[in-house]
């Protein structure tokens, strides 16, 4: 069994498309640390899609999915934790993260988040709103909760994975 890394676990939280699920499976690649992909697990316990959750039972619904898994998680160490990007919207969940997490706020450009999502479809938050204009304002009323969250900031705009892990792991 490899050696265990960090005696906490590595939470990734930031808007979608910030990278988030990308740079976690990246490190838990390269330090064979168990990797929870939040919307993933939450998407095979209920067997349903992200969307086909929220139009069938709502957004609360999935928020307090999210908190329950989240709870659930903080009893493990040496986890990377890819949070769907409105966890760190609850303070309760903020609170959760930080009981055993070290929390890393991922963030980019508007325009480039734009680039990141414009092409998937399993984000209901951004139906019909996928445009620079209204990821702009959403990026801004949401930037006071992400940051406060955070641990750790790493901005993501014309970096490679390597150099994004890189940074990631200097700062932890
Ligand atoms: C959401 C982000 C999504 C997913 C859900 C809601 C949000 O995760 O959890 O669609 O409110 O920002 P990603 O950040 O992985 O896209």
């Amino acid at each position: 069994q490899a050696r265990k890394l960090f005696s906490y676990n590595i939470v990734l939280i930031g808007f979608m498309g910030a990278g988030k699920s990308t740079i976690s499976d990246y490190l838990s690649t390269m330090f064979d640390m168990k990797l929870v992909e939040m919307d993933q697990e939450i998407v095979e316990r209920e067997e349903m899609s992200i969307p086909d959750i929220f139009a069938t039972y709502g957004e609360e619904y999935f928020r307090n999915l999210e908190t329950n898994l989240l709870k659930e998680l903080q009893e493990g160490e040496n986890c990377i934790i890819s949070c769907g990007g409105g966890v760190a919207m609850r303070e309760q969940n903020v609170v959760e993260m930080k009981k055993n997490g070290r929390v890393v706020l991922l963030t980019a450009s508007p325009e480039t988040i734009y680039e990141r999502v414009k092409d998937s479809n399993d984000r209901p938050i951004l139906n019909g709103n996928k445009n620079v204009p209204f990821i702009t304002d959403m990026m801004e009323k949401r930037r006071e909760k992400y940051e406060a969250a955070a641990d750790v900031v790493i901005q993501t705009d014309n970096k490679s994975i390597l150099e994004i892990s890189e940074e990631l792991i200097s700062k932890l």
